[in-house]
């Protein structure tokens, strides 16, 4: 069998990063291969260490270095790269190098609350000043514009006038813990 393996970077909780995790213990197709992130302090290093997945804290100098991330996946005979609330800058040449092969989750239905500065709780506090009647996930790929990658799925979730951002983050994690690791399985071992 052709084990496919995926890293994930994170930079912060990583409820994504568990959710994954779990999702593909015992299964014997995909390996998680390792946990990046950009802080020690970062919560998903020590829960992602608990669950038994080696971990790799980069450096700031790391990050910004235009190779270090693709010699890392490479060295790793890395498959997919997942970010899930990754929030460094992802160099050109590792797009180069992952062509369609980097996912990313963004929480709320792009190309709405996309772009720069759009980023956790600014997000969904961006959505509740709008009123709007709905938000959701967009699980798409990564290119070099930023949030403009070729849409993979989105899913959505119906908002109440009263739902402040709070209440909205909560509801768009609902759906990324319910669908994440489904697309992901489908578009690795398809
Ligand atoms: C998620 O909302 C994801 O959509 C966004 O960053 C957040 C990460 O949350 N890209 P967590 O660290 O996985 O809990």
């Amino acid at each position: 069998m052709n084990q496919k393996h995926i890293a994930i970077f994170a930079s912060g909780n990583g409820s994504n990063a568990l959710n994954i995790i779990k999702h593909f213990q015992g299964n014997p197709a995909v390996k998680v291969a390792f946990v990046l992130a950009n802080s020690s302090k970062a919560k998903v290093i020590s829960s992602a260490e608990e669950l038994g997945v080696k971990t790799i804290v980069c450096t700031n100098q790391e990050a910004e270095n235009e190779t270090y991330f693709t010699s890392l996946c490479i060295e790793n005979k890395i498959d997919f790269i997942i970010l899930a609330g990754f929030l460094r800058k992802i160099p050109a040449s590792l797009i180069k190098a992952y062509p369609e092969k980097i996912v990313n989750i963004h929480p709320a239905l792009l190309p709405k609350y996309g772009g720069k500065g759009m980023y956790g709780m600014n997000v969904h506090e961006a959505v509740a000043l709008n009123n709007e009647s709905e938000t959701g996930i967009t699980i798409h790929f990564v290119n070099e514009e930023f949030d403009k990658g070729r849409i993979i799925a989105q899913f959505s979730v119906a908002l109440s006038p009263k739902d402040n951002a709070a209440i909205i983050q909560s509801k768009v994690q609902q759906l990324e813990h319910k669908y994440f690791a489904n697309i992901i399985e489908k578009i690795v071992t398809s």
